[in-house]
């Protein structure tokens, strides 16, 4: 069932309440690939109502990022949410969200001044922001966040944690393509030579990962590998970063160890791209 307005969903989730059931949530911008849709199905496993919002939340885009032109089909989407047995598809408006006068933003430091919180400034703090509402208006017993974004995980982890909120972070593994790139929405502005070059990016993180089981743990070979095979492919513009990182602090380490996550964000051609992997 689809819900535009707080109001409703507001009403909707106070019923649900009552009569005792689970609710397990899952945030998303739309444009619904099997990456969503594997947070859809653990949700669907571990509560008894499963809501999925799609909001292209405008104040976490920069002024000269994509959010004009983010993918957006929403009777696809609601095809999808349908065929997983999503109960609720909660899809408000900019100023259903952000009513005129709005004021209030949710920060939380540290975590987001590094990897994608360097280089997009204001990003997480419209995340978090979003997030946040979006918990007060739906009321989750548990929400799914993606690995894919892991920065993004760990930041609403840390926020709940620290805003004594009532939800349980649950972090759900990267689904990739059959040949290995990480799925995303955005994924959907390559051209099929830029598709190509963008394979680099994970063959990148699988190659670091195999040499580091094989016992190399230097940070900055580790690194020089990546880069290697990355910018060996025509369509990749730049590199913004790669890091290996702890993966409860997001501290870059000099000497890789088991658990840590090498973390890379790369334009191929006009398209920002990130992946990550575990070691
Ligand atoms: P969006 O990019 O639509 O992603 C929604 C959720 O799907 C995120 O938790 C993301 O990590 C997860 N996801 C995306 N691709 C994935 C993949 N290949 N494998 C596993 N999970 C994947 O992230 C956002 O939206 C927004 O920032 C949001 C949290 C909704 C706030 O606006």
């Amino acid at each position: 069932m689809l819900v535009r307005n707080v109001s409703e969903m507001k009403s909707i989730v106070k019923g649900l309440k009552k009569e005792g059931m689970t609710i397990g949530f899952v945030p998303t911008m739309g444009y619904l690939h099997e990456g969503h849709i594997s947070l859809i199905k653990c949700s669907k496993k571990e509560n008894d109502i499963t809501v999925v919002s799609i909001f292209v939340n405008p104040i976490q885009f920069g002024k000269n990022e994509d959010l004009d032109k983010y993918p957006r089909d929403l009777d696809r989407d609601l095809k999808i949410c349908k065929k997983e047995g999503v109960d609720y598809v909660f899809h408000p408006s900019y100023e259903e969200m952000y009513p005129e006068g709005y004021s209030t933003y949710v920060i939380t430091e540290g975590l987001t001044d590094k990897l994608c919180g360097a280089f997009r400034p204001g990003h997480f703090k419209g995340v978090t922001t979003v997030v946040t509402k979006l918990f007060n208006i739906i009321q989750p017993d548990k929400a799914y966040f993606g690995k894919k974004d892991y920065q993004q995980y760990k930041v609403i982890e840390r926020m709940v944690k620290d805003l004594n909120m009532d939800v349980q972070i649950i972090g759900c593994p990267i689904i990739r393509e059959k040949d290995g790139l990480a799925m995303s929405s955005r994924n959907n502005y390559l051209s099929p030579e830029e598709r190509k070059s963008a394979l680099s990016l994970s063959k990148a993180l699988f190659r670091a990962k195999e040499l580091f089981e094989k016992g190399e743990t230097d940070v900055e070979k580790l690194k020089g590998e990546m880069r290697k095979i990355i910018l060996s492919q025509p369509e990749v513009k730049e590199i913004q970063y790669i890091e290996i990182i702890h993966p409860e602090t997001l501290e870059s380490k000099k000497v890789a160890e088991k658990g840590d996550i090498i973390a890379l964000a790369v334009f191929v051609g006009d398209t920002r791209l990130i992946d990550n992997i575990q070691l």
